[in-house]
Order: structure tokens, then sequence, then C-alpha cells
């Protein structure tokens, strides 16, 4: 034990996986994300930069994003599994996102739950990477610049390129964000399409 050893202690998990066969489930999804936008255009204002759309956060409760929800469902328990904890889990709520161009959600999280995350729908190329920021507020504010080259471990943000059909999961009191959408294409082209939730303990 004469040379340096690391432990590396108090991990914070990031989980995904990719749904197979997603393409026919992201094109019903979409199918039905663009008629609820269509009926109630106002949506909401939460962590969204003021021209997405963010759908109201009953998503959970209609029946027809239920092939979904149960992927979800399905992940969680292997969340909980991986993690060591066993909460019985609902999910609190649940909700649609249309990022167009230059659209992008600020630094959050999401109180009073347990598991958050995210599943793609639709991405088209840089329209915005989901960011995490190291939790800790120790390392933000005590300690100095740090060198290139580090492993992802000690990484200060570490950013991740959406892909369509993967689902997210992470700790929701995990601070995160997703940056701006540099995609110009026109139209709904340009859409970065996504579903947010919180798993609570029931
Ligand atoms: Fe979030």
């Amino acid at each position: 034990m004469n040379q340096l050893q690391r432990k590396i202690l108090f991990p914070t998990p990031l989980y995904y996986k990719d749904i197979p066969n997603s393409k026919d489930l992201n094109k019903y999804l979409f199918k039905h994300i663009k008629k609820w936008r269509k009926d109630c255009p106002e949506g909401e204002a939460k962590t969204n930069s003021g021209f997405g759309w963010h759908s109201p956060t009953d998503m959970n409760n209609k029946k027809e994003y239920k092939p979904l929800i149960d992927e979800l469902f399905k992940m969680a328990e292997e969340c909980n599994k991986d993690y060591g904890v066993q909460p019985k889990l609902g999910l609190g709520n649940m909700w649609a996102n249309i990022n167009p161009t230059y659209s992008y959600n600020k630094t959050h999280t999401h109180p009073n739950s347990l598991w958050s995350g995210v599943y793609y729908i639709k991405v088209p190329k840089n329209s915005g990477k989901l960011f995490l920021e190291d939790p800790r507020p120790g390392p933000n504010t005590h300690m100095p610049r740090r060198v290139d080259n580090l492993p992802e471990q000690l990484w200060r943000v570490c950013a991740y390129e959406p892909k369509e059909g993967r689902i997210i999961f992470f700790p929701s009191w995990q601070p995160h964000g997703v940056d701006i959408n540099m995609n110009t294409e026109k139209g709904e082209k340009n859409w970065r399409v996504s579903v947010s939730y919180n798993f609570i303990q029931i």
C-alpha cells in the first residue's frame, strides 16, 4: 500500500436503457403528444425557457401513454434493485416536452420525489444535451480548477447526447438541465420531443 490508492465514495447513479424497437412506439407517442398540444396549446410554464411546450403534468393518468408508462415502471424497479432500496413506487406525475430551436431547460431538481428522468421520442441533431451538475456543494465552491482529461467520475458537469428510444433515470435531487437546441431545420423537424417523470414513494 505504498502507492497512492483511491476509493470513489458516495457515487451518484445515472441509469439508462434503450427500449427495443422504439421506432413504432415513438411514432405513436409523437402523434398523441402533437394532438395534446393542439388541444391544450398554453401548456405549463416550468423550467423550459419560455417558448417550448410543456404539457400538463397528468400524463400518467392518460391511458394512451400506458405502453411507455409500463416501460418506466419496469425500469424504476430495476433502479430500486440496483441501488439497494425498496420503496413502493408510484408515478407522481409525468409530462411531455416539445423544445423547438433555441429552447432549453435551466438547471433544476425535482423536489418531493425519488427517481426522475427522461424518455426521448424525437431528437434532431444538435438539439441539446442533457447535463448533470455535481450535486455536492463542497467541490463546486472550494476546489480550484482541475486539470484536463480527468475520468468521468471527477467531472463537475457531465453532458450526454440524447438518443431516441432511450430511458434515463437519476435521483430526483440530482441537479440537471438541457442545453440549448441549436437545430434550425424548418417546422417540427427542429423539435426535440421528450417525456419527463417523477417516481414517488407510495
Ligand atoms: Fe428535469
